[in-house]
């Protein structure tokens, strides 16, 4: 009697996905470096369904089903390497190691390779949700051969999360194409943070506003276009008092925001890439900016406006459309960006398809996707998401507000890098001529890298420091 799957590194996300396959009527063979963890699951929720706990890698291969399908749920890093060597060493061609965790694309690329040569299909599957999305249904981001999804595809669309019927979970791509959605994926959350926790401080600030106010304001948004499970948890924890001094959580919380690297990573492939992912960007350095206490101390003493709170509840509107239009910039860029990435790698990425998986399941999670999904339904070479009509009806009809707000925070000195940043992204875009001509021209003044003309074909360079003819090069 044979497990149909397995599961390896049984911390709070491990152990939820191995309930979830349990729970779902999977037989899950289940191990974990210290057994200790291993027989606390099997323990405490063996009724849920059938594991096979094994003390060991040999057993917990030994007891999978042919082809061996196993997902490794460790940490992601160096350790990663370790267990997909040692299980790959028990396997045969044809079995499966998934990956479930956040891991760099490039490692998963050169994973993959490598196991590839062996026969064995590595499998790299961005999985989103966090413990609870484990539990009951993640948004899961397979890439690997097509042939291992075949394997393993209707077992993940099983136990991830379902919107109108419809699985948060499929074929992403070759290679690292999974983990690479699951990256942008992160980056978007960041972005949709720091969007987040800019309305709330603008209006906390301009509008005096409380945090069990402002708690009222984000539930009456979700109501809305900006519905989505990250709005919903704002309300929850501006909501929150502190039990033990009774003031809102969110003023006793330390203002450092931590970070595990994935929105890095998303802004560096951006930078590779090329595609300004401006929005991601500004709120991993929003993050970088508080994390440094001994500048933010000696720069309190800094000039600031004389203008102190500017409004009551009339800005709240404003920012609401400030931050759905910043929203549609953000997300434009990131699928832009794999966008770029497909084709850089050769991926064939359906981005319509990743809009639907992260409809539900997932930390992004929004009505706001199924729009998304509609854009790439009827253009699939859809330039940039802000020209598809539902965006650029939004966009038109939120520019005002979206210009006062970063107005109004510019004039009494609030920072909305990502409301500020976005709109800059979209004037740009927006510019029948850009400054970049200028630009062109120093180049061209003090180091000859010559430029192209609007009149005609060719290169050119200005002889600057002689005649100041020009001269085709
Ligand atoms: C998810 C989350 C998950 C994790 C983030 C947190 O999709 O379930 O994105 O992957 O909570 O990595 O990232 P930071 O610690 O970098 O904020």
């Amino acid at each position: 009697d044979l497990a149909d799957i397995g599961v390896t590194g049984l911390a709070v996300m491990g152990r939820n996905l191995a309930r979830n396959l349990a729970r779902h009527g999977y037989g899950v063979a289940v191990h974990n470096r210290s057994a200790g963890k291993t027989r606390a699951l099997v323990e405490e929720f063996g009724h849920e369904g059938t594991f096979h706990p094994a003390e060991d890698l040999e057993s917990f291969v030994a007891s999978l089903k042919r082809p061996r399908r196993a997902i490794i749920m460790v940490k992601a890093g160096a350790g990663t390497d370790a267990v997909i060597e040692r299980l790959a060493a028990l396997m045969e061609p044809g079995d499966m190691i998934v990956d479930g965790g956040n891991a760099h694309f490039e490692d998963t690329r050169r994973r993959e390779a490598a196991l590839r040569e062996r026969g064995i299909h590595f499998v790299g599957a961005g999985i989103s949700g966090g413990e609870e999305g484990a539990l009951n249904g993640p948004s899961i981001m397979p890439g690997g051969s097509r042939e291992s999804y075949e394997a393993l595809g209707p077992i993940l669309e099983d136990i991830a999360a379902k919107v109108d019927g419809v699985p948060c979970a499929t074929y992403v791509g070759p290679d690292g194409a999974g983990h690479f959605v699951k990256m942008v994926h992160n980056g978007i959350e960041y972005a949709d943070m720091q969007l987040i926790a800019e309305s709330y401080d603008l209006l906390r600030q301009a509008s005096g506003l409380s945090p069990a106010e402002l708690a009222g304001v984000f539930r009456e948004w979700n109501a809305g276009e900006l519905e989505s499970y990250l709005i919903e948890i704002t309300a929850e924890v501006l909501d929150q008092v502190d039990a033990g001094t009774g003031r809102p959580l969110v003023d006793v919380i330390v203002d450092r925001a931590e970070q595990k690297g994935t929105g890095r990573w998303t802004v560096q492939s951006a930078l590779e890439l090329g595609v300004p992912v401006t929005g991601i960007a500004e709120a991993v350095f929003a993050r970088a900016l508080s994390g440094h206490p001994e500048q933010r101390a000696a720069a309190r003493s800094l000039a600031g406006p004389d203008e102190g709170p500017v409004a009551g509840r009339e800005l709240v509107e404003d920012v609401r459309r400030a931050l759905y239009a910043s929203k549609i910039v953000a997300y434009a860029q990131g699928f832009d960006q794999m966008a770029a990435a497909s084709r850089e790698y050769g991926w064939d990425l359906d981005l319509g398809a990743m809009a639907t998986i992260w409809r539900g399941g997932c930390i992004i999670r929004a009505r706001f996707l199924d729009r998304i999904r509609e854009a790439y339904d009827e253009n699939r070479e859809l330039p940039t998401l802000l020209t598809a009509p539902a965006f650029a009806g939004a966009l038109a009809e939120a520019q005002d507000s979206w210009r006062k707000v970063v107005a109004t925070a510019a004039r009494i000195g609030v920072p909305t890098p990502g409301f500020s940043s976005a709109l800059a992204y979209y004037d740009g875009l927006r510019r029948d001529r850009l400054p970049a001509s200028l630009i062109q021209g120093l180049r061209d003044y003090f180091g000859a890298h010559t430029y192209q003309r609007v009149d005609k074909e060719g290169v050119f360079h200005t002889d600057w420091s002689g005649d100041r003819a020009e001269h085709q090069a």
